[in-house]
C-alpha cells in the first residue's frame, strides 16, 4: 500500500456498508481526516481514493502545524441514494472498532447531519455540532478564498478579484461557499457541477456563466478553483487549461505527482491543494486541542494560510520548481524532524 501504515476494510452486505479507512503516516500524531461517500465505479477506484486521500491528509497536517497524522476513509455508495441510517449505525461501528486509531468528520458526500449521527454513537468524529465546532466547510472555504488572493498576488501583483473571471468547478459545502466570497468582493464567475439543480441556483445567486463541467477546465478565466473530486488536473487536461492560475479547495487535484511538471512550462501557477484547503482540518483538529476550542486561534491560522502559499510561490520561482516539489519537500522535512527527535 505504497508506505502506508494501516487500511482497514469495513463491509456489511446487509446494512449495504463498503467502507475502507486509510491511515498512511502517524509520526506527528493520530490519524485525522475526513469520511468521502461516493460511487466510484470499482472497490480499486474507492481503494486508490482513500489511499491518495490520506497520504494527502499526512502532507496537509505537516504543513499546517498539526500535530496529527494522515487518515482517510471512503464509503463505496451514492450519497444521495445508498446512505442510509443502517449504513451509518455499520460504519459508526466500524470506527468504534477501531478505538481511537482515526478520528473523522465530513468529506464529499457525507454531511454535518451524517457526522453528528455517527458522534451520536462514536466518539472520535470532529466537524459536529453535538459538541463540536461544526462543519469545517466554510472554514476551508475561507483558507481557500485567502489562498486565492495569494496566487493573484503573486502572479498578477494585485490581490483583488474585482472584475476578475473565476472558474469554480463544483458547487458543494466549499465551492458554493468560496462563490459567496469571490461574488461579494466583486468577481464574475463561471461554474460547473453535475447536480444541475445547484449550477441553476449559483446562477441565479451569483449571476454566474453556467457550463458544463467537462468544459470548465478549458474557460477561460483568470484563475480556476477546482472545488469537486480530484485527478482534474492531469497530463491530458493541462494543455487546454482556460486559466493561468489553478487555486481551489479539491484534495489530490493532479492525477500525478508529476503531472504538475506540465504546469511549469505553460506558466501555470499552481496551489498546492493540501496547502490552500487546510482550513477545515486546522478547524475541526482544534476541537481536539486538549485545552479546548478556540476559535479565534483558529481564524488566525486560517490567515497564515496565504503567507505558507507566498512562501511556496517564492521558493518554487527561486528553485525553478514545481509549488508542489516544493510544497512536499516542506511536509517531509517536518515529519523528518519529528521521526528523528
Ligand atoms: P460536497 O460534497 O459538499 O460538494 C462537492 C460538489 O462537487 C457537489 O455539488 C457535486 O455535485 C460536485 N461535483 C462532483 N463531481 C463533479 C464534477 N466532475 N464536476 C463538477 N461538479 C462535481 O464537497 P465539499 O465538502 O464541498 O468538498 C469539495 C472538495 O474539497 C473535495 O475534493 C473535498 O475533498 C475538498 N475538501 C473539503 C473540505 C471541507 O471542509 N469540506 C476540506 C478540504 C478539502
Amino acid at each position: 500500500f505504497d508506505g502506508h501504515e494501516h487500511v482497514w476494510l469495513g463491509e456489511d452486505e446487509t446494512r449495504g456498508l463498503t467502507a475502507i479507512v486509510s491511515i498512511h503516516n502517524t509520526a506527528l500524531g493520530p490519524a485525522l481526516g475526513g469520511t468521502r461517500v461516493w460511487p466510484h465505479a470499482t472497490f480499486d477506484d474507492a481503494l486508490t481514493d482513500a489511499l491518495r486521500l490520506s497520504r494527502g491528509m499526512t502532507f496537509k497536517s505537516a504543513i499546517a502545524g498539526m500535530p496529527f497524522g494522515g487518515g482517510k476513509a471512503v464509503i463505496k455508495a451514492d450519497p444521495k441514494t445508498e446512505k442510509t441510517p443502517a449504513m451509518l449505525e455499520a460504519y459508526a461501528e466500524m470506527l468504534a472498532a477501531l478505538n481511537g486509531q482515526y478520528y473523522t468528520g465530513e468529506d464529499v458526500g457525507l454531511t454535518l447531519a451524517d457526522a453528528n449521527f455517527l458522534r451520536e454513537r462514536t466518539p472520535n468524529v470532529s466537524g459536529t455540532t453535538t459538541g463540536g465546532s461544526g462543519n469545517p466547510s466554510p472554514v476551508t472555504a475561507l483558507g481557500t478564498f485567502l489562498g486565492v488572493k495569494a496566487a493573484l498576488k503573486h502572479a498578477l501583483g494585485s490581490n483583488s478579484v474585482k472584475g476578475l473571471r473565476i472558474a469554480v468547478q463544483g458547487l458543494g459545502s466549499v465551492g458554493w461557499s468560496l462563490c459567496e466570497r469571490l461574488h461579494a468582493e466583486g468577481a464574475s464567475l463561471i461554474v460547473a457541477d453535475i447536480d444541475e439543480t445547484r449550477a441553476r441556483q449559483a446562477k441565479e445567486a451569483f449571476a454566474a456563466d453556467v457550463v458544463e463541467s467537462a468544459t470548465i477546465v478549458t474557460a477561460e478565466a483568470d484563475l480556476f478553483a477546482p472545488c469537486a473530486l480530484g485527478a482534474v488536473l492531469s497530463k491530458d487536461t493541462i494543455p487546454h487549461l482556460g486559466a493561468k492560475i489553478v487555486a481551489g479547495a479539491a484534495n489530490n487535484q493532479l492525477a500525478r505527482h508529476e503531472d504538475a511538471g506540465h504546469l511549469m512550462p505553460r506558466g501555470v501557477l499552481y496551489a498546492p491543494d493540501y496547502v490552500i484547503n487546510a482550513g477545515g482540518l486546522i478547524n475541526v483538529a482544534a476541537e481536539l486541542d486538549a485545552d479546548g476550542y478556540d476559535r479565534e486561534a483558529v481564524m488566525a491560522h486560517v490567515r497564515r494560510i496565504p503567507e505558507t502559499l507566498t512562501h511556496i510561490f517564492e521558493r518554487a520561482h527561486a528553485e525553478g520548481r514545481p509549488t508542489n516539489d516544493i510544497a512536499q519537500a516542506m511536509a517531509e522535512e517536518r515529519i523528518g524532524r519529528a521521526c528523528a527527535a
